[in-house]
């Protein structure tokens, strides 16, 4: 089995030990989601646990991926020790996972668990870092802005919102959501130095690390000699902590 995956890392990315491992990365990411949703749901844990490792395991086969998958599970579990009982679910909820968004929501609750998973992942923070090391390990050459230009061109993230089955995974999805249109924008203000027009800055930096600073404002919103004129205590505190860091 050991070698046959490494044959199979050979024939993908020409190396043992590819840089990144995109659906590596968003089957743990699933995995451990989908724990976690069922717990918060009552979804039952090992069909949706089995379900979450499997689900993309046929992702060769392209457009019939959860279906092949659900194939895949039917032959392969009996052959393990996971409870037969159980097999039949693992196999629906892994052929309910298609799509990026849902006009009708799933009924059965280990395939809505599942479909709410894998699709968080596929939002967020998570899902733009998994982007970028799967350009990156795929050895494509990208620019700082084309990878700003292709995270803030999905426009299909308010459908899978929208399409969540359970409040947890709905409520953290708009979070995600939140969070990702917030790291585009940042990166899109550092790169063109928008940030140097800010006014204020409020926020905090690791553990107990306040930065709050008040600058002065003037006309081009620009304080006049480029200073920081009234730092607030926590950060006369802070700096001592930090000096030496660049
Ligand atoms: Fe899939
Ligand atoms: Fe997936």
């Amino acid at each position: 089995m050991y070698q046959a995956t490494l044959r199979e890392a050979r024939r993908r990315y020409n190396t043992e030990k590819p840089i990144f491992n995109y659906r590596w990365e968003h089957v743990e990411a699933v995995a451990q989601l989908a724990v976690n949703l069922a717990r918060l749901t009552g979804a039952d844990e090992e069909v949706v646990e089995a379900a979450a490792w499997l689900h993309d395991i046929r992702k060769d086969k392209k457009q019939d991926h959860p279906r092949a998958g659900a194939k895949f599970a039917r032959e392969f579990l009996p052959t393990t020790d996971f409870p037969p009982g159980k097999i039949e679910r693992v196999a629906i909820a892994i052929e309910d996972h298609m799509g990026l968004w849902r006009d009708e929501p799933l009924q059965n609750l280990e395939s809505a668990v599942l479909w709410d998973a894998d699709k968080l992942a596929k939002i967020g923070l998570t899902a733009a870092v998994h982007w970028m090391g799967m350009g990156f390990a795929a050895g494509r050459r990208r620019t700082t802005l084309d990878i700003l230009h292709d995270g803030t061109a999905v426009d299909w993230h308010e459908k899978t919102v929208a399409s969540m089955h359970t409040a947890p995974a709905r409520r953290a999805a708009i979070a995600r959501l939140v969070a990702y249109d917030q790291l585009w924008s940042a990166l899109e203000s550092e790169l063109y130095g928008e940030d140097l027009l800010l006014h204020a800055v409020h926020g905090e930096h690791g553990e107990g690390h306040h930065l709050d600073v008040v600058l002065v404002e003037t006309d081009d919103g620009v304080a006049d000699d480029g200073q920081v004129l009234e730092p607030l205590e926590s950060v006369a505190e802070d700096q001592s902590g930090r000096a030496g860091e660049a």
